[in-house]
């Protein structure tokens, strides 16, 4: 279940973060406190209400429990790839290997070019993120390019999907 956030994401949202593994490939990979986790969740909805789009807080449908979240948000770190909008997944470790990033993830792009009207959305993910890059491949996306996140240094790789690619994607990718 996609949703916008609410104040209680706060503790599971700060454990999720505050764990190397899932951080392990996000910007320089340090883990998070509970007070940035805090910062950003205002900040998430405040871009909901500017952009009218943005991460989704995703729950299991079955128990409502936070697990984290995907969506859509604009990559300001790689100003190389100005103007964009991203889609990206964080999830809590004990959720992954489910096929849950993906279902989300293709939920997300339906809203992205169904709802939004968006014509082309990028992803990100840093060299070694495997499961990434294979959600990526997954969603039929394109490799787009290699290159440099400038603020850790890292080597990213940017993949794309426009919205005539998605309308017309193979039925397995849909699924
Ligand atoms: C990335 C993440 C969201 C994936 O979530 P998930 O629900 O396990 O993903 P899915 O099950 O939908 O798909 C993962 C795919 O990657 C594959 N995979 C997993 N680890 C892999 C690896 N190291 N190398 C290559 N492929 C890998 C899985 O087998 C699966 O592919 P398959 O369906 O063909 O078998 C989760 O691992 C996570 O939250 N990681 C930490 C945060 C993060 O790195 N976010 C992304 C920043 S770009």
């Amino acid at each position: 279940m996609l949703r916008r956030w609410r104040q209680e994401d706060l503790d599971l949202y700060a454990e999720m973060c505050a764990d190397p593994e899932v951080m392990r490939w996000i910007g320089d990979g340090r883990v998070r406190m509970r007070e940035e986790c805090a910062d950003a969740i205002s900040a998430l909805e405040r871009a909901w209400d500017t952009r009218g789009f943005g991460l989704f807080a995703t729950e299991l449908q079955a128990s409502g429990r936070f697990v984290g979240f995907v969506g859509l948000s604009v990559p300001d770190f790689l100003p190389e790839i100005l103007p964009a909008v991203e889609i990206g997944w964080r999830l809590a470790a004990d959720q992954w290997g489910k096929g849950l990033a993906t279902e989300g993830a293709r939920a997300a792009l339906d809203f992205g070019f169904g709802h939004v009207g968006l014509t082309r959305i990028l992803s990100i993910h840093q060299v070694g993120n495997g499961a990434s890059g294979r959600i990526m491949e997954k969603l039929g996306m394109r490799f787009e390019r290699e290159t440099v996140d400038p603020s850790c240094g890292r080597p990213v790789r940017v993949w794309e999907i426009t919205r005539s690619d998605w309308e017309r994607r193979e039925p397995s990718i849909s699924r």
